[in-house]
């Protein structure tokens, strides 16, 4: 068999005012770790989309083990030993695991439709074995975690043969614990010859678990090098087209009056007794792993959950918020880490997503003004760097990132008086982190009080002047960022000395 599993050439895909690929390329040898990188709308999802026969490329070559292929659907893309691992799962969730993995060929009895189900349980078990996943595979899938489902999703491409497995930013939703599987799990399948290509914006990924790299920028190829020889400022040069100099520009300002206090806040069984200030002039960071319940807290502080116990203050005045619109009124604003759920209308178009959540500021007499509002969005997609054709374009034509920074946009411009960010720079690539946290830093200066969730210690330690850290749903300490280290925090965020709620 070829040592070469997969040639594309020349690919290129147009959208109306867009070329998402515009002469990319890729190669991938057998059992190799194939990282693709690149800016937010760089590409890269749209050109394993094409290998995935989930779309049809205007122009571009393909070869299979050295044969020249035409991708005609995802059914033959499977048939070509092609997997791809979207973002979003496709799980049946009422199934068992064994179901979901061979759904629509389950074995048989001999010709009637009867499923064997001792064979579909043992087939099951031996595809998780070779890849070493200790799974029950009669759990139903929605009893899974997102890291197991995701383990399902890679049996089930195992259980079509797959050699090329694609994997699309599968670490973005992953606990660090979750995380070290999973490049467990790959590593079993690049032993087992099978190619991999992994995309993600977490450059230390690459470092851990890449053979090679591939780096695209505004649809085009611009190179690939051997992990072995790049550095994580080359990589970066490559995808940004820049030097980088300094990837958290932290600004300091005098700490001013307290804006936001929150003094015992409870909610049974999520966290207890959470008690912390955020001042004007300063950003505060909450962090904690994955589960320890920050996003509750948040939440309930939105007036997305309730709150059990515990008093929230503005400015000094003890406040009762609701619902996310009291929130809202009271110039309380939440960036939700779930831009797909929370954040966004994916069929209506970036300027109106922008402007949906304070359309009153654009109203006079019963009318919103139209060119104002264009030019507030346009403002937005040039500052945030929005790559988009237009502000007319629908958000879901967006790439991942570039919606995330749209609910940077809509939340930038209700013109609050707290924002709390939960992990803003998910999925957001390196040159944009950089854009994303200026901002934070002008937001300070306006007097804005910002609170940022975020598990990315070095963003935690490079953009805040105060980090709390919860354990099991409370306040395990406060670290002053000259105190911060990634290894104190750590110790704080497992906290053994501590009782949970
Ligand atoms: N269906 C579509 N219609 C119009 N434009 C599209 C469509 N799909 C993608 N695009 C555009 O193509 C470009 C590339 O998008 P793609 O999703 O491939 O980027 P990406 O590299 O995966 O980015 P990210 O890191 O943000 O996920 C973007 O400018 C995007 O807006
Ligand atoms: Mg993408």
């Amino acid at each position: 068999m070829s040592e070469i599993l997969l040639e594309m050439r020349g690919m290129i895909k147009r959208y109306p005012g867009v070329v998402a690929v515009d002469g990319a390329q890729l190669t991938l040898n057998r059992g190799e770790v194939h990282c693709l990188i690149g800016e937010n709308g760089a590409g890269k999802s749209t050109l394993m989309k094409i290998l995935a026969g989930a779309i049809v490329p205007d122009e571009g070559e393909i070869r299979i083990a050295g044969d020249a292929v035409t991708i005609e659907s995802p059914n033959h893309a499977q048939q070509l030993g092609i997997s791809m691992i979207y973002q979003e799962f496709n799980l049946t969730p009422f199934l068992s695991i064994a179901e979901n993995i061979f759904l629509g060929r389950e074995p048989c009895y001999g010709r009637t439709p009867i499923i064997d189900w001792p064979t579909l349980y043992s087939d099951a078990s031996a595809i998780l074995n070779r890849i070493r996943v200790d799974l029950d595979v009669r759990k139903p899938v929605y009893q899974c975690s997102i890291a197991e489902q995701q383990m399902v999703e890679i049996a089930k491409a195992l259980a079509f043969n797959a050699r090329i497995i694609v994997m699309d930013e599968p670490s973005a939703t992953l606990t660090d614990h979750e995380l070290d599987a999973l490049f467990t799990l790959i590593r079993n399948l690049t032993e087992q010859d099978i190619g991999v290509i992994y995309i993600s914006h977490r450059l230390e990924e690459i470092f851990t678990l890449g053979d090679r790299v591939t780096v695209m920028r505004d649809g085009a190829y611009i190179g690939t090098d051997a992990v072995a020889d790049v550095t994580r400022d080359s990589i970066i040069k490559m995808m940004v087209g820049r030097e980088l100099k300094d990837e958290f520009p932290k600004e300091t300002f005098d700490r001013g009056d307290e804006r936001l206090r929150v003094d015992g806040l409870g909610r049974d069984g999520v966290f207890k007794d959470v008690s912390f200030t955020v001042h004007t002039g300063e950003i505060v960071g909450l962090t904690g792993l994955v589960g320890a319940g920050r996003t509750e807290v948040a939440r309930a502080i939105f007036g997305a959950d309730e709150l059990d116990a515990g008093q929230i203050y503005l400015d000094g005045e003890a406040i009762r918020i609701r619902s996310p619109r009291e929130a809202i009124r009271h110039g309380i604003g939440l960036l939700t880490e779930d831009r797909k759920n929370q954040g966004l209308v994916l069929g209506m178009s970036v300027r109106e997503n922008t402007t949906l959540a304070n359309l009153k500021a654009l109203v006079r007499g019963g009318l919103v003004r139209q060119r104002e509002e264009r030019s507030v969005t346009a403002k937005y997609v040039d500052e945030l760097r929005i790559k988009t054709p237009g502000i007319e374009q629908t958000v879901q034509n967006l790439s991942g990132g570039n919606q995330q920074k749209v609910v940077l946009a809509k939340w930038l411009f209700t013109h609050s008086n707290v924002l709390i960010f939960d992990e803003p720079t998910r999925g957001i690539d390196v040159g944009a982190k950089v854009e994303i946290y200026k901002l934070m830093n002008e937001l300070v200066r306006r007097g804005v009080a910002v609170l940022i969730i975020s598990s990315e210690l070095p963003e935690v330690i490079g953009m805040c002047d105060r980090i709390l850290v919860m354990h099991a749903g409370r306040i395990a300490g406060e670290l002053s960022r000259e105190e911060a280290t990634q290894e104190r925090i750590m110790h704080l965020a497992t906290g053994d000395s501590l009782a949970a709620v």
